[in-house]
């Protein structure tokens, strides 16, 4: 877990954004983030659900797409999408649900069971739930054709990074320059008066267990991409913020965690 560069979190306040995740991951998860299903919003008004939630063997579900699999075309294939949702979110679901049995952690909801798999160390069961959440955020920062930036976000981003453009000029370099597999990040930070950063993670790690707000996401793992770009990350990552990201859901998120 790391920022990404200059525009991201500075070195000292990384640190200490980590010391203060630390001390937040034992605070049991507040009344709306206790659910399992999907973090943030319900699904967009646009929603054409295909599949429903999956019930696994366990508490964590494998939630429905909130889109038809060619809706994100041409720039997520429903090839690559059916893989990703089918089999990589679902094979997430299957292990998390799996090695929560035998951790002797009680939690129900998946944001709590982040948490307490992160404070507790128990880090296979971490990875799978945290990949969960990553993932189902991840669904709902994307919407077909993308969405206009909100004046209100316009705002926002404009006041932390100096522009729209810069901003999403931060969010590709990160995106890109996350060093094998992870993610790029949106998200608040209520410890600097809800600021906005942009950040990446490595592997499963996630912002949930930094005491930060995650507004958006960027899945770099190859799976993400590697069918539709093969090696060609940036222009998938291009692709990506330029026509599928769902700001209205981010300034939402934003709205509902204030
Ligand atoms: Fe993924």
């Amino acid at each position: 877990m790391h920022p990404c560069s200059s525009s991201c979190l500075p070195r000292r306040e990384f640190l200490k954004t980590v010391a203060a995740s630390m001390a937040v991951a034992t605070v049991a998860t507040t009344a709306a983030a206790a659910t399992v299903a999907a973090p943030g919003l319900a699904s967009p008004a646009h929603a054409q659900n295909t599949t429903q939630n999956v019930s696994q063997d366990g508490p964590v579900v494998l939630p429905a797409l909130p889109y038809a699999p060619n809706a994100l075309e041409p720039v997520i294939s429903a090839n690559t999408l059916g893989f990703h949702h089918g089999k990589h979110h679902a094979g997430y679901v299957t292990n998390a649900n799996r090695l929560l049995k035998d951790s002797g952690i009680t939690a129900t909801s998946l944001e709590e069971i982040v948490k307490v798999s992160a404070t507790q160390k128990k880090q296979a069961l971490f990875n799978n739930a945290a990949q969960v959440y990553n993932h189902n955020l991840y669904w709902q920062s994307l919407t077909p054709g993308g969405g206009a930036i909100p004046p209100k976000m316009a705002e926002l981003l404009t006041r932390d990074f100096g522009s729209v453009d810069a901003a999403k000029k931060a969010l590709a370099d990160c995106a890109v320059g996350r060093f094998a597999s992870g993610w790029a990040w949106l998200v608040a930070d209520p410890a600097a008066n809800g600021a906005l950063k942009i950040m990446d993670t490595m592997n499963a790690d996630t912002p949930l267990t930094m005491g930060l707000t995650p507004l958006l996401v960027i899945d770099v793992w190859e799976h993400a991409y590697y069918l539709d770009y093969q090696n060609k990350r940036a222009d998938h990552v291009a692709a990506v913020i330029d026509k599928l990201l769902d700001w209205n859901a981010a300034l939402a998120r934003l709205e509902q965690a204030a």
